[in-house]
């Protein structure tokens, strides 16, 4: 349920007649009072239906509702905050739909409403007050206030318990809407959040306990590539090394094939994304690798949309030589490659001194003329003149994903990496973070770099990011290949298909709590996700210190010597033999 937008509802969902009867009979009361409800399905996988209510259409009770909210809980919504009154407005519908959805449905079968976020509070908080027959849940993905706060430079995490929190929302204007994320909190049968950071956030922030962890999932099969993910690493990684090419025309003078390729993608909020940690730690990681003499340049790309008028010039430049000379080397080689087949037909050695003729030179004169960071103050697009590729096919053929977050409720991007085999960086600060250090035995060896910027200073917060880059950095090929098949195969522990479990554990106790008489729950059953953990890699050595590698300076030519064969799919089986709790796909 959400709000109708005409151009998203034509684009994006086809239009159909509600299967259910109530659900008829409901959104028909509210049509016949004026309103505009639209029912379809939407075009995502799954196809869900969804059920979109006409905001303008119900704007002139606007009013009306504000009083009975006021009457229902004692806040109030200042007539300038249009986001906040559009969440009344939709509230006041959705609550209005629920109540003749239960009058139709009589006591079979029990609704649960999963609401998400403050803007969909109103809805919460009015069916509670009007004593609506159903059991409610209500998520927070992370908190208002957490995130002002966060943003403004306040030492946070140390200070939780200290903030006066009615007169932080005040002073930041957002009183209001901190009120309507409290309610619907407190109104709620059940209260959880994505993260077990976020959870302490909120009995903090929102004086209430979550009661169960809800993490993000993904659809794991959209970007499975079975065992292609590796070659798809490398084409991609080919198509940013030819941008690269053309982003450094002119002073080239590192080695494409010994350059490593990191990134940080993500809004651009600067200190919360641990964008000002990640430049830092680079300019020491440059220093070390300058003095242990080590050839490997890094390559950092900084994806974070921004203000921008238009595209560099230098940087169009860049890309148009680039072009410009593979199409004059391929002209010549063809050229080539011509006179070669003609002598060779000939039964003749070509002569070396003629196959480029005067104009073959000329043409090639002409084309020649003329740790790096680069900003892309925008998400990227197939269709962008500069770097051309999707977001998914960039993430695939970069190295190392660096998401140093101070504040990231969940953060999709380290998740997102893993599922597509490319290892990252992520902190403690982080639900992802969280979560992968309570479900993976070694992160590190599975690729999954967590910095601690809870219980460290922010200069060794710091240290310790350099650290894991510099020691990414020492690893070989081999190296890299081995711990991108590992990396790759903790999707199975982030798949919706898995985690969906937490959000019917959810669902039952709300129900539990709603209707008491009919759903009987044992409030203290733990999940049967409960201490689950990922053993660690059984060909990495016991010692946490060595799981990285085992000597820190050797090549790429040393391992290809390396007399002990790697099995990779032998290494899969022997972990999954020794995973003993109950970790069964599918059942949820
Ligand atoms: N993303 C994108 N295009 C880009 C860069 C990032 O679509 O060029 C997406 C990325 O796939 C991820 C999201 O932006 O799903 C960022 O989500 P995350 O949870 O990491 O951070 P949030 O934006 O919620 O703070
Ligand atoms: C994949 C490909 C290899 C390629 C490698 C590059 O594994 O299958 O052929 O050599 O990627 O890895 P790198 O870590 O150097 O980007």
């Amino acid at each position: 349920m959400g709000p109708y937008f005409e151009h998203n509802f034509k684009t994006q969902v086809e239009g159909c007649d509600p299967p259910n009867a109530a659900v008829r009979k409901a959104m028909d009361a509210l049509i016949h009072n004026g309103c505009q409800v639209h029912f379809g399905r939407w075009l995502i996988e799954g196809s869900p239906f969804v059920i979109l209510f006409d905001i303008n259409s119900a704007a002139w009770n606007l009013d009306r509702w504000k009083g009975d909210l006021w009457e229902a809980c004692h806040i109030g919504l200042p007539f300038h905050d249009r986001e906040a009154n559009d969440s009344l407005i939709l509230g006041s519908l959705i609550a209005w739909f629920f109540k003749e959805l239960t009058d139709h449905l009589g006591d079979k079968p029990n609704v649960i409403a999963h609401f998400h976020e403050w803007q969909a509070g109103p809805g919460l908080v009015l069916s509670r007050t009007r004593k609506i027959p159903m059991a409610t849940v209500f998520t927070t993905h992370a908190t208002l206030l957490g995130r002002y706060l966060c943003a403004g430079n306040a030492d946070f995490y140390n200070n939780l318990d200290k903030f006066n929190v009615d007169k932080e929302a005040g002073q930041r204007q957002i009183y209001h809407r901190y009120c309507l994320e409290r309610a619907a909190v407190h109104c709620a049968h059940v209260f959880t959040t994505v993260s077990q950071i976020t959870a302490v956030e909120a009995n903090h922030m929102l004086h209430r306990k979550p009661d169960v962890v809800t993490p993000n999932g993904l659809n794991v099969k959209k970007f499975s590539a079975m065992h292609e993910f590796q070659n798809l690493h490398s084409t991609s990684k080919t198509r940013i090394q030819e941008f690269v090419r053309g982003h450094f025309y002119g002073h080239l003078d590192f080695n494409l094939d010994k350059t490593l390729f990191f990134f940080i993608a993500g809004r651009y909020e600067f200190s919360n994304k641990g964008a000002d940690i990640f430049l830092e730690s680079l300019s020491r990681l440059n220093y070390l690798l300058r003095v242990h003499k080590n050839d490997v340049t890094v390559v950092v790309f900084f994806i974070m949309p921004a203000k921008t008028n238009n595209f560099n010039v230098e940087s169009l430049k860049g890309q148009a030589v680039r072009k410009q000379l593979w199409d004059t080397a391929h002209t010549v080689k063809e050229k080539f490659g011509t006179k070669l087949y003609d002598a060779l037909l000939k039964g003749q050695m070509p002569d070396m001194n003629s196959i480029l003729d005067r104009d073959d030179f000329t043409i090639m004169k002409r084309a020649i003329f003329a740790t790096q960071i680069i900003f892309h103050p925008e998400f990227l697009s197939s269709t962008s003149p500069l770097l051309p590729m999707d977001y998914e096919d960039f993430v695939r053929g970069c190295n190392l994903g660096v998401f140093p977050s101070y504040y990231e409720p969940w953060g999709y991007t380290p998740g997102e990496c893993t599922v597509m085999g490319i290892p990252s960086v992520t902190t403690n600060l982080s639900g992802f973070g969280c979560f992968m250090e309570e479900h993976v035995s070694d992160p590190a060896a599975y690729g999954i770099y967590i910095v601690d910027r809870r219980f460290r200073s922010p200069e060794e917060s710091c240290n310790q990011l350099t650290q894991f880059m510099f020691s990414f950095c020492q690893q070989s090929r081999r190296q890299r290949i081995i711990q991108r098949n590992r990396t790759e195969r903790l999707s199975d522990l982030l798949d919706w298909r898995y985690l969906g479990r937490f959000y019917i554990y959810a669902r039952h106790l709300a129900l539990s709590r709603s209707f008491p008489d009919k759903f009987n729950m044992d409030p203290k059953a733990p999940l049967k996700t409960e201490g689950f953990r990922y053993p660690r890699p059984s060909s990495v050595p016991p010692s946490p210190s060595a799981s990285l590698h085992s000597t820190p300076h050797h090549s790429d030519a040393e391992d290809d010597d390396d007399d002990e064969p790697y099995n990779e799919d032998e290494e899969a089986e022997r972990d999954r033999l020794n995973i003993k709790t109950p970790f069964v796909l599918g059942d949820v």
